[in-house]
C-alpha cells in the first residue's frame, strides 16, 4: 500500500535527519517549504509525492506537519471540576482548594467512585478530540490513585487505553502527587519504593509534583534515584507556583523533562539550557491558572529544549487542544511559529524517548501526519480555530474532516 501526498503548500522537515531533539536556538533551520512524501506501509518512504501510489491526498493549499506530540497529560480521570474552575476565577487561589479538599484529592475520590468502563469511555472520548486537533500521540499519568491500589488501577486502565484509541501512548508513573491521608511524604515515598515492581510493568517514566503543597527535594532526589536505579526516565513538576530549586536537583538525576518551571529561580536556567533535560512548557494551565510565565525566551536564549504540552488535567488545565497549546505559547511566550512546532513534535517526542520512531518527517520514521487547511502561522494567529482537515496515524486516515474528503483518492 502507497500514499503519496501531493502538491502541500509547506512540508515541516528539520534540517539533519536522525536529530534526537534539536535545541529551540536552532528552530529558524526548519523547513517550510512547498512540496510532498510519499509513504508505504505506514512508514515515509520519500520525501517527494510519487505518481505510482494507490491512494493520493490532495494537499493543495495544506501545510503537511508531523503528527503532534503531547508529553504532559493526566489521562486517565474520572469526571471534570468546572465549579474550582469558577472558584478560581473569582480569587480563590489553587492551594487553598487544594487545602480545603478540593484539587486533586477530589479527582482521587471521583476516580474511586468511578468503574473502570465509565474512566476508559471518557478517556476515549478526549482522545477522539485529540486526534480531531492533530495529536497522533499522547502520554498518559497516574496520579489521581493516592493509594497503592488506586496507583496501580490507573496505570492498568491507561495500558487499557492504548487498546481503544487510534493514537501512540506512553505511560508515566505520577507516583508522587499528592501526599495521601495518614503519611508523611518519607512514608509515602517507602509506598512508592513498595509499588515499584508493578508500576514498571506499565510505565517508561516516573514523576513526582515539587510544591509546597506536594513533596520536597528530598522526595524528589529520591525519585530519581528509583527511577535511575530502574532504567526509567525522570520527569517532575516543578516550580508551577513557589521557586523550590529543583531544577539542580533534577539535573543531577539527568532527569529527562522539568515541567511547568513557571517560577523557575534565574540562576537556574542556564544549566537547565545547557543540559539534555527539556523544558516542558505548560501555558494552558498558566492561563487558565493566571499562573505566573516561564521565561521561555531566556530559556531559549541558554539553549534549552524547548517542548510544549497541553497538562490536560480535570483541574489546572482541561484543555486537550495542541493547537490552542500553540497559540497560547506562540502569544505567552513570544515563540515563532517554528519553535512552536518544534516544540509539540520532535521535542516531545524526545520527552517520551520516541523520537527514534517518530516526532518528524523523515525516512523511516512512522507516518503521523497532520494536514491543515492553512498555512502553518495561522495555528496560532486564528487562535482557538481548529485547523486539522486530516490526521494520519501510521500512514492511515484516523480522522478527516468531512470538508476535506474530496482530498483523499484511490486509484
Ligand atoms: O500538572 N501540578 C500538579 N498536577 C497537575 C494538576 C492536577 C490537578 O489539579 O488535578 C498539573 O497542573
Ligand atoms: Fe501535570
Amino acid at each position: 500500500m502507497t500514499t503519496s501526498f501531493d502538491n502541500a503548500a509547506q512540508v515541516l522537515t528539520l534540517p539533519e535527519p536522525d536529530l534526537t531533539y534539536l535545541r529551540t536556538n536552532r528552530a529558524g533551520e526548519i523547513s517550510l517549504e512547498p512540496g510532498g512524501i510519499t509513504v508505504e506501509h505506514g512508514r515515509i518512504s520519500a520525501l517527494e509525492p510519487t505518481s505510482d501510489a494507490n491512494i493520493h491526498i490532495d494537499a493543495t493549499g495544506c501545510a503537511l506537519l508531523p503528527g503532534l506530540v503531547d508529553c504532559h497529560t493526566h489521562l486517565p480521570f474520572a469526571g471534570w471540576r468546572a465549579g474550582e474552575y469558577e472558584q478560581k476565577v473569582t480569587g480563590v487561589p489553587y492551594e487553598e482548594i487544594a487545602r480545603a479538599g478540593g484539587g486533586i484529592r477530589s479527582s482521587a475520590r471521583a476516580l474511586r467512585e468511578t468503574p473502570d468502563d465509565v474512566v476508559l469511555a471518557q478517556a476515549q472520548q478526549i482522545a477522539g478530540e485529540m486526534v480531531r486537533s492533530g495529536t497522533t500521540t499522547f502520554e498518559c499519568k497516574s496520579g489521581y490513585g493516592l493509594s497503592t491500589a488506586g496507583e496501580l488501577r490507573a496505570l492498568q486502565l491507561a495500558t487499557e487505553l492504548q487498546g481503544i484509541v487510534s493514537q501512540v501512548t506512553t505511560r508515566t508513573g505520577l507516583l508522587a502527587h499528592a501526599v495521601p491521608d495518614g503519611y508523611t511524604t518519607t512514608t509515602w515515598m517507602d509506598e512508592v519504593e513498595k509499588m515499584l515492581p508493578e508500576a514498571l510493568e506499565h510505565v517508561s517514566a516516573l514523576d513526582i509534583f515539587v510544591e509546597s503543597i506536594a513533596f520536597g527535594l528530598d522526595d524528589l532526589d529520591r525519585m530519581g534515584e528509583l527511577a535511575s536505579a530502574n532504567g526509567v526516565l525522570l520527569r517532575a513538576h516543578v516550580e508551577q507556583f513557589t521557586t523550590m530549586r529543583s531544577v539542580p536537583v533534577a539535573l543531577r538525576h539527568n532527569a529527562r523533562s522539568l515541567d511547568h518551571l513557571s517560577t523557575i529561580h534565574r540562576d537556574d536556567i542556564a544549566p537547565l539550557g545547557a543540559s539534555d533535560t527539556a523544558a516542558v512548557l505548560l501555558p494552558g494551565a498558566e492561563f487558565m491558572g493566571a499562573e505566573q510565565t516561564a521565561p521561555a525566551r531566556d530559556l531559549i536564549g541558554a539553549g534549552a529544549i524547548v517542548v510544549l504540552a497541553t497538562d490536560g488535567n480535570p483541574g489546572t488545565s482541561p484543555i486537550f487542544s495542541l493547537p490552542l497549546i500553540v497559540g497560547l505559547g506562540v502569544r505567552r511566550y513570544g515563540l515563532s511559529t517554528r519553535e512552536a512546532l518544534l516544540a509539540v513534535t520532535l521535542n516531545a517526542a524526545y520527552v517520551l524517548d520516541l523520537n527514534r520512531d517518530l516526532g518528524s518527517i523523515e525516512l523511516d520514521k512512522r507516518a503521523d501526519l497532520v494536514l491543515l487547511d492553512c498555512p502553518a502561522e495561522h495555528i496560532a494567529y486564528r487562535l482557538g480555530r481548529n485547523p486539522v482537515a486530516a490526521t494520519f496515524v501510521g500512514g492511515e486516515p484516523a480522522y478527516v474532516r468531512p470538508d476535506a474528503a474530496w482530498r483523499i483518492a484511490e486509484k
